[in-house]
């Protein structure tokens, strides 16, 4: 069967044809490949067209597809352990490296996915605080949580649809809306609901809008206000977290969190999740305290072993984020030089190995409503042009384009030659 036969017969069995939304392609009116196998960072599809992946799974595989070692400990830890649903010393072996290598964290409860993770941590700041409101920034995404589907980036704002049906509006009464990057309004939300917020969450550098970095002056009046008015300050570390830097985005503000939530990197490419911070409020966790959270694949040996393989190799290599800044600043600069050449209008906005290009007049992109601003027709053009010339970059001028430890300076040169004759044809040049 090609591509197009797999992906029409799984309509019949998968709403859409897939099991996440932008797989699907809909938004840029083509059909997706159907990718069989990965390789460092070449996905093959069933057609046997390979291409160089920028998506790497949505962020995780920061080794690349099937790293050996990662590869190596499932298949060892598979012969002796799928699932026990009870304590494992792999779980202690993860959960104290991320303790001891990470700041700012004592206890970690591993769970089975980003929505997982931030879900449970909003729960933990409702039960900690005993108060009902939360808030999250426009643009921002943090899984398909009830609460959290308002105003959400990635596929919610990919589809431009303005929350999702099935939310009661109960679900959502306790959620306010923060602007990103906007002090005042952040200010005011606390002066008028300050003593009931439990907690605010942010992804510190977001991805799901695109990649836009909170100033630091508005990350630490977050931490202010959270002190003030006894609110928990959580970071969405799921799609940064060991990303633009091993120990996170947190290192790259002077702003201590309370919470922080993880997915993504540390399990290896396995479904996972995890939220840690402080023990005081950790403690409220059951059993030992009485907020209620639990899974049956928790902790599940397998994802552990993935996970722990891959953080490992990480801590044991850290030049890994010497050569992805490296080659992140040459897919940065080459792309300013050549929109310069070609007259194309676009801002680049990059933290470590995660970039977005957005096509759009302004200067700078740095809020939500500067990417509302964005060439999305433009995007769709750029987006399939990259395809066909063998370059697999998320479909959605809302996303982030992630780097691998794998990706060389030739495949930054090679992108870049591609990219070159997309501006050459926006331009009408070529
Ligand atoms: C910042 C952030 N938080 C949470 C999530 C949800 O994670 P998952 O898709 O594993 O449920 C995502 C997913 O992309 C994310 O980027």
């Amino acid at each position: 069967m090609n591509n197009l036969e797999i992906f029409e017969e799984s309509k019949k069995y998968m709403p859409g044809g897939v099991n996440s939304p932008v797989r699907s392609f809909k938004d840029m009116n083509m059909n997706p490949p159907v990718i069989e196998s990965g390789k460092g960072v070449r996905i093959k599809d069933e057609e046997g067209k390979e291409y160089i992946d920028f998506v790497l799974a949505w962020g995780p595989l920061l080794l690349g597809h099937c790293d050996e070692d990662v590869v190596n400990a499932i298949q060892k830890t598979s012969e002796k352990a799928l699932a026990f649903g009870a304590p494992t010393k792999l779980e202690l072996d993860l959960s104290r490296f991320m303790c001891t290598n990470l700041d700012n964290i004592d206890m970690i409860r591993l769970v089975n996915s980003g929505t997982e993770a931030t879900m449970s941590a909003v729960k933990l700041a409702r039960g900690y605080t005993g108060r009902s409101k939360i808030v999250k920034f426009a643009g921002c995404y943090h899984g398909h949580f009830d609460g959290f589907l308002i105003e959400a980036g990635s596929g919610v704002l990919t589809e431009g649809i303005p929350g999702s049906l099935g939310v009661p509006q109960e679900s959502v009464e306790n959620t306010l809306i923060g602007i990103y990057n906007d002090k005042n309004q952040i200010r005011q939300l606390f002066e008028k609901y300050g003593s009931e917020i439990a907690g605010v969450i942010i992804e510190p550098v977001a991805g799901n809008m695109g990649v836009i970095k909170a100033e630091d002056s508005f990350m630490e009046e977050l931490r202010q206000l959270c002190n003030q008015y006894g609110s928990l300050l959580i970071f969405d570390e799921v799609m940064t977290g060991f990303r633009v830097a091993f120990k996170g985005a947190q290192t790259l503000f002077n702003v201590k969190p309370d919470l922080v939530t993880y997915a993504k990197i540390m399990g290896g490419g396995l479904p996972c999740g995890a939220y840690g911070g402080k023990k005081e409020i950790m403690e409220n966790l059951s059993p030992t305290g009485g907020v209620y959270q639990a899974g049956t694949m928790s902790g599940n040996p397998i994802v552990v072993a993935a996970g722990l393989a891959t953080l490992n190799k990480l801590n044991n290599n850290l030049e890994y984020y010497n050569h992805i800044e490296n080659i992140g600043s040459k897919l940065e600069n080459g792309l300013l030089k050549i929109s310069k050449e070609y007259n194309l209008s676009l801002v680049v906005n990059r933290v470590g190995g995660m970039l977005t290009i957005f096509f759009t007049d302004l200067k700078e992109v740095k809020t939500y409503e500067d990417v509302k601003t964005c060439n999305v027709e433009m995007f769709k053009r750029y987006f399939k042009h990259m395809l066909k010339e063998g370059f697999n970059v998320a479909p959605s001028q809302f996303e982030a384009m992630f780097l691998s430890v794998k990706h060389t300076e030739e495949h930054i040169d090679n992108f870049l030659s591609a990219f070159k004759k997309f501006a050459c044809k926006e331009n009408g040049m070529c």
